[in-house]
């Protein structure tokens, strides 16, 4: 469970990036935190790790607040996904995934063995253990920044915008990907995007951030969908969109469920 507790952050030079910011992550859950960019997003998924401290507040991690951690150690426990890049240039792709194994005294073979497993895990096939970053679509390499981020087997995952920089079909697959290996692992997520759709696909629930990563709504997205709180939900979520829109329509004694525009899009199950 992560907590965080009344934080802010005032940059040094005055930035306000976030005002006052109070959030419980549950243990095995995807939280997805959205918002426009420069809501904050970025500057509190960086507090759970210590990249960022809060001008105030805490950040407790089960219970016990970060800062009585080694911030090198605490980081090294907690996989971080960052968005396109992240990865070391001059490194091939199963060293980068073994290099925080490799720095937690993994030995080298066992690192290498464990590496390889995790690749096959996110949908990589060993034989790109030896290309280099460069060498790889953009989809492989951020599968590759979430094999790396799993390596030391950590509880909790911070995603910042890791798929905002695929195109939307290799975007989907790493969603799904996701979505597949959550399934499985039960990790903590946070989730970062700016990105609604993402949020609601990924998120078991979403937290709709204004600037200064005020929250406008938080709930599962079936509750954002059903009853934005406000005007600025309702616009963010597009909840006037066609694809948010349905309607059933009876045909030949099935109901069809139609978009906005009319559209069908689907059959309800009987
Ligand atoms: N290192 C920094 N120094 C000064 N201002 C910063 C720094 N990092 C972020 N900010 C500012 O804080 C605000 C929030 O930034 P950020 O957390 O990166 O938002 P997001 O990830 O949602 O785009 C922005 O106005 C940004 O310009
Ligand atoms: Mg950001």
């Amino acid at each position: 469970m992560i907590e965080f507790t009344s934080v802010a952050k005032t940059y040094p030079g005055g930035s306000v990036a976030v005002r006052n910011f109070t959030l419980t992550v549950p243990s095995h859950r995807t939280v997805a935190l959205v918002g426009s960019s420069g809501s904050g997003k970025t500057t509190l998924l960086r507090m759970v790790n210590r990249m960022v401290e809060p001008s105030s507040g805490r950040v407790l991690i089960d219970g016990e607040d970060v800062r009585a951690r080694d911030a090198v150690a605490l980081r090294r426990s907690i996989g971080y996904v960052l968005q396109a890049g992240g990865l070391l240039p001059h490194r091939t792709v199963l060293d980068n995934v073994a290099t925080v194994l490799r720095l937690n005294g993994t030995r080298r073979a066992q690192a290498r063995i464990r590496a390889t497993e995790l690749m096959q895990r996110v949908g990589l096939d060993p034989a790109l253990s030896e290309r280099y970053p460069a060498e790889l679509s953009g989809g492989q390499q951020q599968r590759v920044g979430v094999a790396r981020a799993l390596a030391p087997d950590p509880n909790i995952l911070l995603m910042d915008e890791p798929f905002g920089a695929v195109d939307p079909i290799v975007r989907r697959e790493l969603q799904d990907e996701l979505l597949r290996l959550q399934a499985d692992l039960g990790k903590t997520i946070v989730f970062v995007t700016h990105d609604v759709d993402e949020a609601f696909r990924l998120g078991d629930e979403v937290v709709v951030l204004h600037d200064h990563g005020v929250i406008a709504q938080q709930g599962s997205p079936a509750e954002i969908l059903a009853a934005p709180a406000n005007g600025f939900v309702a616009d963010f979520i597009g909840a006037d969109r066609a694809e948010r829109t349905l309607h059933e329509k009876i045909v030949e004694g099935r109901s069809i469920v139609l978009d906005g525009h009319g559209r069908p899009v689907g059959v309800m199950a009987p």
